[in-house]
């Protein structure tokens, strides 16, 4: 009943507080149908029943940083790292193009080695070889780099606050601080792109309530984009040996973040596939509307090891592709032809 009243309110445009929040992620196996069904609904009003695909491309696993969860962190020194040079990583863009996606993601840990210039005469060559939209995901960077790329035509930038608990965020992210990465957030906000963040669900330390405020953050940030997949324990970090975050909770943050963002792009993300192999259907079905396959040359696939993953994960692109188009006509929702924007709020 509690669960019926929330989701009530919710779709009858109550604003959403921590309490409602944390009452619909509370959601036990009887009612967890239910929130499914409600943001599959929303989704298909918000954003329609087209499936995106993004093309990633990994083009550095180097990162600065040394974030607890993550394979790349640099004190992990069994991790053979690589640097794509720009014509590898036009190479893999001219793949993607080829195949028919209508964005690229370039992503990489945090690598200063590829300066602003660098990076913006990439998105430079793309943006004239290609009718492709670019999605930017370097992490923390200065305004200036930021106003550079989006000069140079960048459309879109990931980065994920990952958590908006305070004091997890600061044990997580040793070298960062949670207000200027928010920083980076409104910049990325004020400079015009589309601008995606995310969560990770089932961090050690996390509780419900740290889920509504990552929500309710993404609401009040009005992201386009929200990228939300469970933790997954890596072996050679300090988390090694904490639980990973569970399918369902995930999922059901995935169905609420769906029902405060109606017209956000949301990905089936990797992690969750990774988690379990039915992982990509079952969040098309709560809320999800976005699948990123990885179009990084295979030569380096294997070592941008955020977490493990499985043999199945690296695969041929070809392949993904054909997994994708089956999964989707079985779900009767056809692949997006478009580019993929954000929804404008006058656009339907
Ligand atoms: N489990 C799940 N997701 C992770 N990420 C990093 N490490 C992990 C992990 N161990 C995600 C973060 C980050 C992106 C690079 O990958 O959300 O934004
Ligand atoms: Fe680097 Fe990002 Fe991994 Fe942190 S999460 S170690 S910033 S790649």
């Amino acid at each position: 009943p509690a669960l019926d009243a929330a989701l009530n309110s919710l779709l009858t445009g109550e604003q959403p507080g921590v309490e409602l929040i944390t009452t619909l992620l509370s959601a036990d196996a009887e009612q967890m149908p239910a929130l499914f069904a409600a943001a599959n609904g929303v989704r298909r009003l918000g954003v329609g029943e087209a499936v995106h695909l993004r093309a990633i491309v990994e083009f550095s696993n180097y990162c600065r940083k040394n974030c607890l969860y993550c394979g790349l962190r640099r004190d992990n020194k069994s991790l053979p790292r690589y640097r794509l040079t720009e014509q590898e990583i036009i190479e893999a863009v001219d793949n993607a193009a080829a195949m028919g996606f209508r964005t690229v993601v370039l992503q990489s840990g945090e690598d200063l080695y590829y300066t602003a210039a660098n990076i913006a005469r990439l998105i430079d060559r793309i943006k004239n070889k290609y009718d492709l939209a670019v999605t930017l995901s370097v992490g923390e960077r200065g305004y200036a780099d930021y106003k550079t790329w989006r000069e140079a035509g960048a459309d879109r930038y990931l980065l994920k606050q990952e958590t908006v608990d305070e004091k997890l965020f600061q044990y997580l992210k040793p070298d960062s601080r949670l207000r200027e990465r928010l920083q980076c957030l409104h910049w990325l906000k004020e400079l015009g792109y589309q601008t995606g963040s995310g969560n990770m669900v089932g961090l050690p330390g996390q509780n419900p309530t740290t889920l509504a405020g990552d929500i309710l953050f993404m609401r009040e940030l009005e992201v386009e984009m929200a990228g939300i997949g469970p933790f997954l324990p890596h072996h050679d970090t300090p988390l090694k040996d904490a639980a990973p975050g569970g399918l369902e909770l995930t999922l059901k943050t995935l169905a609420v973040a769906r029902l405060c963002l109606p017209r956000a792009h949301l990905p089936a993300t990797t992690a969750l596939s990774t988690l379990t192999p039915g992982g990509r259907e079952l969040a098309l079905k709560s809320g999800a509307n976005v699948i990123m396959p990885n179009l990084t040359p295979l030569h380096v696939r294997d070592k941008y090891l955020i977490y493990p993953q499985k043999s199945d994960i690296i695969e041929h692109p070809d392949r993904t592709l054909k997994n994708i188009n089956k999964l989707l006509a079985e779900l009767a929702r056809p692949l997006a032809k478009d580019h993929g924007h954000a929804c404008q709020i006058t656009g339907r």
